[in-house]
Protein backbone atom coordinates (compact mmCIF):
# COMPACT_ATOMS: atom_id res chain seq x y z
CA UNK A 1 0.00 0.00 0.00
CA UNK A 2 1.27 3.16 -0.63
CA UNK A 3 1.59 5.23 2.82
CA UNK A 4 2.78 8.37 0.70
CA UNK A 5 0.92 9.71 -2.28
CA UNK A 6 1.81 12.90 -4.39
CA UNK A 7 -0.82 13.98 -7.11
CA UNK A 8 -0.02 16.98 -9.53
CA UNK A 9 1.48 18.93 -6.96
CA UNK A 10 2.84 22.43 -7.79
CA UNK A 11 4.45 25.31 -6.06
CA UNK A 12 5.36 28.55 -7.32
CA UNK A 13 7.27 31.39 -5.41
CA UNK A 14 6.48 34.93 -6.65
CA UNK A 15 9.55 37.20 -6.07
CA UNK A 16 8.11 40.92 -7.34
CA UNK A 17 7.86 40.51 -11.52
CA UNK A 18 9.29 37.20 -11.46
CA UNK A 19 7.50 33.51 -11.16
CA UNK A 20 9.65 30.33 -10.05
CA UNK A 21 8.42 27.24 -10.38
CA UNK A 22 9.66 25.10 -8.30
CA UNK A 23 7.47 22.10 -8.17
CA UNK A 24 5.94 21.50 -11.54
CA UNK A 25 3.31 18.72 -11.62
CA UNK A 26 4.69 16.21 -9.57
CA UNK A 27 3.22 12.64 -9.09
CA UNK A 28 4.62 9.72 -7.32
CA UNK A 29 4.21 7.20 -4.73
CA UNK A 30 5.98 5.36 -1.81
CA UNK A 31 5.22 2.44 -0.38
CA UNK A 32 4.82 1.59 3.22
CA UNK A 33 8.21 0.60 4.19
CA UNK A 34 10.09 1.85 1.29
CA UNK A 35 13.46 3.81 1.55
CA UNK A 36 13.73 6.30 -1.11
CA UNK A 37 16.10 9.02 -2.40
CA UNK A 38 15.58 12.25 -3.69
CA UNK A 39 18.55 13.97 -5.44
CA UNK A 40 18.81 17.17 -7.51
CA UNK A 41 21.01 19.82 -8.60
CA UNK A 42 21.11 22.98 -5.83
CA UNK A 43 17.68 24.57 -6.73
CA UNK A 44 15.69 21.95 -8.30
CA UNK A 45 12.84 22.10 -5.38
CA UNK A 46 14.16 19.05 -3.66
CA UNK A 47 12.94 20.78 -0.15
CA UNK A 48 10.51 22.52 -1.50
CA UNK A 49 8.74 19.20 -2.10
CA UNK A 50 9.69 17.75 0.81
CA UNK A 51 8.10 20.48 2.71
CA UNK A 52 4.79 19.98 1.11
CA UNK A 53 4.77 16.28 1.74
CA UNK A 54 5.55 16.77 5.50
CA UNK A 55 2.96 19.36 5.71
CA UNK A 56 5.16 22.22 6.45
CA UNK A 57 4.47 24.60 3.22
CA UNK A 58 1.00 24.77 1.41
CA UNK A 59 1.33 24.11 -2.60
CA UNK A 60 -0.49 26.14 -5.07
CA UNK A 61 -2.47 23.02 -6.52
CA UNK A 62 -2.26 19.50 -6.53
CA UNK A 63 -2.79 16.76 -3.48
CA UNK A 64 -0.62 15.12 -0.91
CA UNK A 65 -2.14 12.10 1.06
CA UNK A 66 -0.30 10.26 3.73
CA UNK A 67 -1.83 6.97 5.14
CA UNK A 68 -4.90 8.33 2.61
CA UNK A 69 -5.45 11.68 4.24
CA UNK A 70 -5.14 14.55 2.43
CA UNK A 71 -3.14 16.94 3.92
CA UNK A 72 -4.00 19.86 1.45
CA UNK A 73 -7.45 19.16 2.84
CA UNK A 74 -6.89 19.24 6.37
CA UNK A 75 -7.33 23.17 8.67
CA UNK A 76 -4.04 23.81 10.34
CA UNK A 77 -5.41 22.47 13.74
CA UNK A 78 -5.86 19.23 12.19
CA UNK A 79 -2.40 19.30 10.28
CA UNK A 80 -0.44 19.79 13.29
CA UNK A 81 -2.24 16.93 15.07
CA UNK A 82 -1.38 14.51 12.14
CA UNK A 83 2.09 15.90 11.82
CA UNK A 84 2.57 15.16 15.62
CA UNK A 85 1.55 11.61 15.39
CA UNK A 86 2.65 9.98 11.91
CA UNK A 87 5.43 12.43 10.35
CA UNK A 88 8.83 13.46 11.20
CA UNK A 89 11.36 15.79 9.40
CA UNK A 90 14.74 16.72 9.63
CA UNK A 91 15.58 20.34 7.81
CA UNK A 92 18.48 20.93 5.54
CA UNK A 93 19.59 23.69 8.30
CA UNK A 94 18.29 21.89 11.00
CA UNK A 95 16.02 24.83 12.26
CA UNK A 96 16.76 24.17 16.27
CA UNK A 97 15.63 26.68 18.34
CA UNK A 98 18.38 28.89 19.16
CA UNK A 99 16.44 29.85 23.09
CA UNK A 100 16.50 25.96 24.07
CA UNK A 101 18.54 23.85 25.22
CA UNK A 102 19.32 20.59 23.20
CA UNK A 103 16.84 18.66 25.20
CA UNK A 104 13.98 20.71 25.07
CA UNK A 105 14.60 20.97 21.38
CA UNK A 106 14.17 17.45 21.36
CA UNK A 107 11.27 17.82 23.25
CA UNK A 108 9.31 19.87 20.84
CA UNK A 109 7.61 17.43 19.27
CA UNK A 110 6.60 14.85 22.10
CA UNK A 111 5.26 18.08 23.86
CA UNK A 112 3.08 19.22 21.07
CA UNK A 113 1.38 15.76 20.47
CA UNK A 114 0.18 13.65 23.27
CA UNK A 115 0.23 10.10 23.04
CA UNK A 116 -1.12 7.98 25.24
CA UNK A 117 0.63 4.57 26.52
CA UNK A 118 3.89 5.60 24.72
CA UNK A 119 7.22 5.70 26.59
CA UNK A 120 9.16 9.28 25.51
CA UNK A 121 12.00 8.47 28.14
CA UNK A 122 12.79 5.30 26.55
CA UNK A 123 12.64 6.49 22.83
CA UNK A 124 14.79 9.53 24.54
CA UNK A 125 17.64 7.72 26.08
CA UNK A 126 17.62 5.14 23.26
CA UNK A 127 18.11 7.69 20.45
CA UNK A 128 20.35 10.19 22.49
CA UNK A 129 23.04 7.49 23.01
CA UNK A 130 22.82 6.21 19.66
CA UNK A 131 23.84 9.79 18.45
CA UNK A 132 26.56 9.97 20.98
CA UNK A 133 25.04 13.63 22.47
CA UNK A 134 24.32 12.87 25.65
CA UNK A 135 27.14 15.36 27.43
CA UNK A 136 25.82 17.91 25.13
CA UNK A 137 21.80 17.72 26.15
CA UNK A 138 21.86 21.21 28.46
CA UNK A 139 23.53 23.32 26.04
CA UNK A 140 21.96 25.73 23.61
CA UNK A 141 22.28 24.98 19.43
CA UNK A 142 25.00 28.26 19.82
CA UNK A 143 27.17 25.73 21.71
CA UNK A 144 27.26 22.80 19.48
CA UNK A 145 29.05 22.02 16.76
CA UNK A 146 27.28 21.81 13.28
CA UNK A 147 27.48 17.60 13.40
CA UNK A 148 26.45 17.80 16.97
CA UNK A 149 23.54 20.82 16.02
CA UNK A 150 22.42 18.25 13.08
CA UNK A 151 22.41 15.12 15.51
CA UNK A 152 20.38 16.99 17.86
CA UNK A 153 17.65 17.97 14.92
CA UNK A 154 17.44 14.04 14.10
CA UNK A 155 16.35 13.73 17.61
CA UNK A 156 13.79 15.83 17.63
CA UNK A 157 12.75 14.07 14.44
CA UNK A 158 12.45 10.82 15.83
CA UNK A 159 11.44 11.10 19.29
CA UNK A 160 7.53 10.62 18.37
CA UNK A 161 8.57 7.56 16.55
CA UNK A 162 6.89 8.95 13.36
CA UNK A 163 5.90 6.20 10.77
CA UNK A 164 7.18 8.47 7.81
CA UNK A 165 10.67 10.30 8.19
CA UNK A 166 11.39 13.05 5.80
CA UNK A 167 15.22 14.26 6.17
CA UNK A 168 16.65 17.00 3.94
CA UNK A 169 20.21 16.25 3.73
CA UNK A 170 20.37 14.60 6.93
CA UNK A 171 24.49 14.28 6.52
CA UNK A 172 25.04 16.97 4.67
CA UNK A 173 27.29 18.42 7.83
CA UNK A 174 28.62 15.42 8.30
CA UNK A 175 32.25 14.03 7.76
CA UNK A 176 31.70 10.62 5.80
CA UNK A 177 32.09 8.67 9.19
CA UNK A 178 29.58 10.10 10.78
CA UNK A 179 27.58 10.32 7.34
CA UNK A 180 27.57 6.39 7.61
CA UNK A 181 26.82 6.05 11.26
CA UNK A 182 24.10 8.59 11.29
CA UNK A 183 22.45 6.81 8.40
CA UNK A 184 22.80 3.70 9.86
CA UNK A 185 20.80 4.66 13.17
CA UNK A 186 18.45 6.27 10.75
CA UNK A 187 17.98 3.03 8.43
CA UNK A 188 18.37 0.95 12.41
CA UNK A 189 15.28 3.33 13.22
CA UNK A 190 13.51 2.57 9.47
CA UNK A 191 13.71 -0.96 10.32
CA UNK A 192 13.00 -1.51 13.82
CA UNK A 193 9.82 0.74 13.24
CA UNK A 194 8.81 -0.11 9.85
CA UNK A 195 8.99 3.20 8.73
CA UNK A 196 9.09 4.91 5.62
CA UNK A 197 12.02 7.10 4.86
CA UNK A 198 12.02 9.96 1.91
CA UNK A 199 15.53 11.36 2.03
CA UNK A 200 17.02 14.04 -0.05
CA UNK A 201 20.37 13.68 -0.37
CA UNK A 202 23.71 14.82 -2.94
CA UNK A 203 25.85 11.46 -1.51
CA UNK A 204 25.49 8.98 -4.42
CA UNK A 205 26.95 6.11 -1.87
CA UNK A 206 23.96 6.70 0.61
CA UNK A 207 21.29 7.39 -2.59
CA UNK A 208 22.57 3.44 -3.75
CA UNK A 209 21.77 2.36 -0.54
CA UNK A 210 17.56 3.44 -1.33
CA UNK A 211 14.90 1.29 -2.56
CA UNK A 212 14.24 3.64 -5.08
CA UNK A 213 15.74 7.31 -6.25
CA UNK A 214 14.04 10.06 -8.19
CA UNK A 215 16.33 13.48 -9.85
CA UNK A 216 14.16 16.42 -9.49
CA UNK A 217 14.12 17.62 -12.72
CA UNK A 218 12.23 20.59 -13.90
CA UNK A 219 10.59 20.83 -10.82
CA UNK A 220 9.46 17.40 -11.12
CA UNK A 221 10.93 14.21 -9.32
CA UNK A 222 11.62 11.64 -12.08
CA UNK A 223 12.65 7.53 -11.83
CA UNK A 224 16.29 7.45 -11.89
CA UNK A 225 17.89 3.63 -12.28
CA UNK A 226 21.87 3.74 -10.96
CA UNK A 227 24.02 0.72 -11.78
CA UNK A 228 25.09 -0.90 -8.41
CA UNK A 229 27.70 -2.72 -9.67
CA UNK A 230 29.27 0.24 -10.90
CA UNK A 231 27.43 3.56 -8.79
CA UNK A 232 26.95 5.11 -12.53
CA UNK A 233 23.69 5.93 -14.12
CA UNK A 234 21.60 3.96 -16.35
CA UNK A 235 18.88 6.74 -17.38
N1 LIG B 1 10.83 31.08 0.11
C1 LIG B 1 11.21 31.17 -1.16
N2 LIG B 1 10.90 32.29 -1.88
C2 LIG B 1 11.26 32.40 -3.19
N3 LIG B 1 11.90 31.43 -3.88
C3 LIG B 1 12.23 30.31 -3.22
C4 LIG B 1 11.91 30.13 -1.83
N4 LIG B 1 12.34 28.90 -1.44
C5 LIG B 1 12.93 28.35 -2.53
N5 LIG B 1 12.86 29.20 -3.60
C6 LIG B 1 13.35 28.91 -4.95
O1 LIG B 1 12.74 27.71 -5.42
C7 LIG B 1 13.67 26.88 -6.12
C8 LIG B 1 13.77 25.52 -5.42
O2 LIG B 1 14.35 25.71 -4.12
P1 LIG B 1 14.62 24.49 -3.13
O3 LIG B 1 15.12 25.05 -1.86
O4 LIG B 1 13.39 23.65 -3.08
O5 LIG B 1 15.77 23.72 -3.93
P2 LIG B 1 16.71 22.48 -3.49
O6 LIG B 1 16.64 21.48 -4.60
O7 LIG B 1 16.33 22.04 -2.12
O8 LIG B 1 18.16 23.17 -3.48
P3 LIG B 1 19.45 22.81 -2.55
O9 LIG B 1 20.05 21.54 -3.11
O10 LIG B 1 20.36 23.98 -2.78
O11 LIG B 1 19.00 22.70 -1.13
C9 LIG B 1 14.98 27.67 -6.14
O12 LIG B 1 15.05 28.35 -7.37
C10 LIG B 1 14.85 28.64 -4.99
O13 LIG B 1 15.58 29.83 -5.24
MG1 LIG C 1 17.35 22.02 -0.32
Amino acid sequence: MAILEVRDLIKQYRQSDSVITAVNRANFEVEDGEFVAIIGTSGSGKSTLLHICAGLLTANSGHVFVRGNDLTAMKSSELAAFRGRYIGMIFQRHNLIPQLTAIENILVPAMMCNKPDFSYEESLKKTVAALHIEDRLNHLPSELSGGQQQRVAIARALINRPQVLFADEPTGNLDRENAEEVLNLLLETKRTLNQTLVMVTHDMNIASRADRIFKMENGMPIPYRLDKSSGTPLS
